[in-house]
């Protein structure tokens, strides 16, 4: 069905089971170590092998000689793939680098060979004989150098796609003329998904036709990818990913763990499996790419933004994209003249792609420090500084209003629940050895909505079964889908069985960009009701008056069960759900405010937060519980962003340096002591028949801006520069007794 009118009173609009905070169904498996993940399928994938990638050691340049006899003469050894024995690979749409490098090389660790053994121990000993020799050529791996031959990409008209620059009115004029003004530069560094689960595949061959098992959060995508690489036609290749230890974007597209063990299981003729060592993950895979990021905003005295510009330089391999840092500062505050452009280098680093909220995550880094900048230039309190700079409309087309936008209910509940008025004055507030202070920035994503399709089974015993490619990457799509399909077909959670992540299932939005709770469940409801005219018909019902509660079907004095109704055979329905162009009349996107309060040590400058605080308003919000979860995750993934995460660039030699898990290093929830989310209570009509939208992103956005101006708030120390580690606070701090 397609959606292309604002939705009215339907079946979820009941919220017997969707709305309320339900456990996931997927976590007895997940807990009880029965949930299978990719490397694991040891028991769809008899007598498997092992593969280890071999990964290149420079970064730029080609192999000259590589010598895989002693490798090959190794114990346990079945093969050694390299792309002279691979025979002729296609490359995916969605990779810029090869997936399997030679005699090119692209970048540092992209993979060179995959050693393939009886098992891992072997595979990895013999990996350390593969002997290549190398031809460097120089590089470019310092954005703060390349900054200056950088160019405006090419428009992307991927998802969330957004032109190169953007022009309102007259910026420099207005700028020129303000009362108050401020212009800064800001830098975020590289910084990796550092998921729990490696990129991992098991792959099989039966015939010509390839099964492989792999973690992958957009399975059509991967399939399409995995078939285009491996020349094959589409039907030949089935991906199953039921199971994902994390993704963040990392694991959007296909990587090289997939095309290798499809590519040695071929040459060995039996099952082989490849988890990519983590010290290879970091440079091997893709990585959020640094940025810098220059803001300039002009204000009347009252502060009304009258001129704001936001420019922003990344970098990327040749043929790479750019980090659409400048997207929020298009839609986010009032202002009648605007300016924001980006700009792209050519880097030799790695391949730059998507992390959790690409864009929006390191924009917001840079532009809510400049907010809480400018409203102290202008000498108002910073929730109200965002309360006086609302729109209710896309800034740069007035015409098109938001769906809903409640930004500054957000702002201002939480500054109550926060005890934001107890807020001091920069360096004011000393408990013992600690300097406190408490930080605010808004949150902003948008919402994306994706084509969704589903199929569902009603069976003899009134279970509802529901089948769809989606993914659940730790999200708890599992549960929102039970609950969507429950809420649908009036049975209870205990009636319902999900099966996700299977090629050959219909296919879904996938995981990505926060579009996945609201769309997959979107094309479930569209399944559902087919379902349902199916099961009234056959009573002989009208389909528009049948009530579908407890388990049973009734209209006008009829009423039956759905096991009665399904008969012997079942019934199955499918459907997708598609979008008109609500999201082009309308702009849809999902809001909140974070706010911290750290303490800063005066003597060593080190960091802690204290407490947390988000309030979001993302529509209805489909499971409460795990909803909530989402977002302390992201709080908790923002605080790494903003004090710890950093891939450190050798600038000679091109590569990460800290690239495992030891040497980068993220925060977990123990390390915050409180932290708390609210959602408000809406539903828009205009995102989808379920009223949802996403919050799995809007949860990180603006969170390490608020961190860095509770650490302004604490030391009267301005940091512009990310990760804010206590070298770059030591020597400004106060001085103390
Ligand atoms: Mo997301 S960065 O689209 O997984």
């Amino acid at each position: 069905m397609k959606f292309d009118t604002p939705a009215t009173q339907n079946p979820i609009d009941q919220l017997r089971v969707i709305g309320r905070p339900t456990d996931r169904i997927d976590g007895p498996r997940k807990t009880t170590g029965t949930a299978p993940y990719a490397y694991e399928r040891h028991d769809v994938a008899p007598n498997p092998t092992y593969g280890v990638v071999v990964g290149a050691g420079i970064a730029k340049g080609s192999i000259a000689a590589m010598d895989v006899k002693a490798a090959e003469a190794a114990p346990g050894v079945l093969a050694v793939v390299t792309a002279r024995n691979a025979g002729k690979l296609g490359q995916g749409k969605f990779n810029t680098a090869k997936l399997l490098a030679g005699p090119q090389v692209q970048h540092y660790h992209q993979a060179v060979a995959l050693v393939v053994a009886e098992t891992f121990e072997q595979a990895r000993a013999a990996a350390e004989l593969v002997k290549i020799e190398y031809k460097a050529e120089p590089g470019a791996f310092s954005l703060a150098k390349a900054r200056a031959g950088a160019k405006p990409p090419k428009a992307d008209d991927g998802p969330g796609g957004t032109p190169p620059e953007s022009r309102i009115g007259d910026f420099e004029g207005a700028y020129a003329k303000a009362a108050v003004k401020i212009d800064h530069t800001y830098t975020t560094p590289d910084q990796s998904h550092a998921m729990m689960e490696p990129h991992a595949t098991t792959a099989l061959w039966e015939g010509d036709r390839l099964t492989v098992w792999t973690a992958n959060q957009m399975i059509d995508w991967g399939r399409g990818d995995l078939a285009k690489t491996l020349n094959l036609p589409k039907e030949k290749v089935r991906l199953i990913s039921p199971f994902i230890g994390g993704g963040f974007g990392g694991k959007l597209f296909l990587r090289a763990d997939v095309v290798l063990a499809a590519l040695g299981a071929k040459v060995v003729g039996r099952p082989v499996k490849v988890a990519l060592q983590r010290p290879l993950i970091m440079n091997n895979t893709t990585h959020r790419p640094a940025t810098v990021q220059r803001i300039r905003i002009g204000t009347e005295r009252d502060g009304r933004i009258t001129a704001i510009a936001h420019e922003s330089w990344s970098g990327d391999l040749p043929g790479g994209s750019p980090e659409t840092a400048v997207a929020q500062t298009r839609l986010l505050y009032a202002g009648a003249n605007r300016f924001t452009a980006m700009k792209l280098a050519v880097l030799d680093l790695p391949e730059g792609n998507a992390m959790r909220a690409p864009g929006e995550a390191p924009g917001l880094m840079a532009l809510e420090i400049a907010i809480d900048e400018m409203a102290e230039q202008a000498g108002i309190d910073p929730v109200e500084f965002r309360a006086v700079n609302d729109t209710q409309v896309d800034p740069e087309k007035p015409e098109r209003p938001y769906s809903q936008r409640r930004l500054v209910e957000c702002l201002r509940t939480g500054a109550d629940r926060f005890g934001w008025k107890q807020r001091t004055a920069p360096g004011q507030r000393r408990e013992g050895r600690w300097l406190v202070g408490m930080g605010v920035a808004a949150a902003f994503r948008n919402n994306l909505v994706m084509k969704s399709a589903a199929r569902v089974r009603l069976d003899a015993r009134g279970v509802v079964t529901v089948e769809t490619d989606m993914t659940d990457i730790g999200t708890g799509t599992y549960t929102i889908i039970a609950q969507t399909a429950a809420e649908m077909m009036g049975v209870g959670l205990d009636k319902v069985v999900v099966r996700l992540g299977d090629s050959n299932l219909p296919v879904s939005a996938g995981s990505g960009g926060q579009w996945g709770g609201n769309s997959s469940t979107a094309g479930v409801y569209a399944a559902c009701l087919q379902l349902r005219e199916l099961v009234a018909r056959k009573q002989g019902m009208d389909p528009l008056k049948a009530v579908f509660a407890d388990g049973a079907v009734r209209e006008g004095g009829k009423s039956a069960t759905l096991a009665d109704a399904a008969g012997r055979d079942g019934l199955v329905a499918e459907d997708k759900m598609e979008y008109g162009d609500l999201d082009k009349k309308y702009q849809q996107s999902t809001f909140g405010g974070h706010f911290v309060e750290v303490g800063v040590d005066a003597y060593t400058g080190e960091i802690r937060v204290r407490r947390m605080l988000a309030v979001c308003a993302a529509g209805r919000i489909l499971n409460p519980k795990a909803a909530q979860s989402q977002v302390i995750g992201a709080m908790t993934m923002g605080v790494g962003a903003a004090l710890m995460e950093e891939l450190q660039v050798d600038e000679k030699r091109g590569f990460f340096v800290n690239h495992d898990l030891a040497g980068y290093e993220v925060p977990v929830h123990a390390d915050i002591p409180h932290q708390e989310v609210i959602f408000l209570d809406e539903t828009d009509p205009i995102s989808s028949p379920m009223k949802a939208k996403g919050v799995g992103e809007l949860g990180i956005c603006g969170v390490a801006a608020a961190v860095a101006n509770a650490i302004y708030n604490a030391t009267g120390v301005r940091v512009r520069d990310y990760p804010i580690t206590l070298d770059k606070l030591l020597a400004k701090l106060p001085r103390v007794a």
